[in-house]
């Protein structure tokens, strides 16, 4: 209504509605390194397409006098009100897109009670980010070292995060030519992970301090999260040190998402961290029914993975999601407008998804069943 409204007194919004249009806006606005490292993906980015095409085989069918007029997108997921069945993804380093990077997502977000999930990477101190945030949940990258991880999740409880999501697919970075093309680590080393480099137990591991060397400071960061000897029966060790629900994140295949549910795992991530790690892997939402068959009635599951509308996240849902995760769109808000720009882009995905929620007829998304979609052969 508000973009309504303001059209017809001949002002237009700062930036497009069109919420899959803004990697075009971005990429005109944004120096080509910082956007480089948000828009790529592993490979020849055949993952990052076929997250796209695997929406455009999902229709949904709109019904008609159905009095759809009042509607209601909020939702509780593992103890965590929303206004929406929608969280920001965990994105890292957002310094090198803007340099207020995840406090201006963070502020957004809070203004709109949505929650975030906080990377590990992130280019602000966790409790930095918690002082300016509305609901939150911390993302772990795991760490080889255990004084490490359980450091960052000692200090993620402190600061209010009430879910943690351990990110697996991960473990090695996957070939990224756009990343080596661009080399953007220029940017990393001017921005640094201070959210590690703040860390005790990362900085007793350094023989000198992230400000005298930040290089060897990246280096050793990347390092504590390359060729992990992680495992199944590596799981207690977090619920050793974190006391509240914890997800798995970056699960493509039934069964490990029935492994992370023998596991007592609280919820899981269908995600293929946007097509950044296997090319030619399996589209997130082709993944997502099979799992949902298999564990949909023992743990919660989230989806992310090529979700760019308000008619992306009523598939995702419709298909048994919980709630999404919006990954790149946010970014690219963020690019173009700081915490005004990612504000935007929440607003226009919510509000697009309650438009298109009662014109399928349904007023709550617990309404939504896969009846509401028609799977197109094309
Ligand atoms: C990510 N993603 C990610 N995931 C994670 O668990 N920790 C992280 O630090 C990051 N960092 C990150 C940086 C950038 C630039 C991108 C684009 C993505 C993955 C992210 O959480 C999510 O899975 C994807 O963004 C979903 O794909 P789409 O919808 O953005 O294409």
């Amino acid at each position: 209504n508000e973009i309504y409204l303001r059209g017809l007194a001949d002002e237009v919004p700062p930036f497009t509605t069109d919420t899959t249009r803004l990697e075009q806006a971005a990429e005109a606005a944004m120096a080509p390194a910082p956007f480089g490292y948000v828009a790529g993906g592993a490979g020849s980015g055949d993952t990052m397409r076929a997250n796209r095409e695997a929406f455009a085989h999902w229709r949904i069918v709109p019904r008609v006098l159905t009095g759809a007029t009042t509607r209601d997108l909020s939702t509780t997921i593992l103890g965590t009100p929303m206004p929406a069945p929608v969280l920001l993804a965990p994105v890292g380093v957002q310094s090198i897109v803007h340099p207020d990077g995840e406090l201006a997502t963070a502020r957004a977000a809070a203004a709109l009670d949505v929650p975030i999930v906080l990377s590990t990477a992130s280019s602000y101190p966790l409790e930095d980010v918690a002082a300016v945030a509305g609901p939150r949940w911390f993302q772990l990258y795991w760490p080889n070292e255990p004084e490490v991880c359980a450091s960052l999740l000692h200090r993620a409880k402190a600061a209010g995060y009430t879910a943690l999501v351990v990110t697996l697919d991960t473990w090695t970075l996957a070939w990224r030519p756009r990343d080596l093309d661009t080399a953007y680590l220029p940017f990393l080393r001017a921005t640094g992970v201070a959210n590690a480099f703040t860390d005790p137990a990362f900085r007793a591991g350094l023989a000198k301090s992230p400000e005298d060397d930040p290089g060897m400071a990246i280096l050793r960061w990347v390092s504590l999260f390359t060729g992990t000897d992680k495992c199944w029966d590596s799981l207690p060790f977090l619920r050793e040190h974190w006391d509240g629900p914890i997800l798995l994140k970056g699960i493509q295949h039934a069964d490990d998402a029935r492994k992370a549910a023998d596991a007592e795992m609280d919820g899981i991530v269908v995600s293929n961290h946007g097509g950044r790690q296997v090319d030619g892997a399996v589209a997130s939402l082709d993944a997502l029914p099979e799992i949902v068959a298999a564990v949909g009635d023992r743990l919660e599951v989230l989806f992310d993975s090529g979700v760019r509308n308000g008619s992306d996240v009523l598939k995702a849902l419709a298909l048994g999601a919980k709630a999404v995760l919006l990954g790149r769109p946010y970014v690219y808000g963020l690019g173009l407008g700081g915490e005004e720009g990612v504000r935007h882009v929440i607003r226009s995905v919510l509000a697009d998804l309650d438009l298109t929620l009662g014109l399928s007829g349904n007023t709550t998304i617990k309404d939504l069943t896969p009846d509401t979609l028609h799977r197109a052969h094309r």
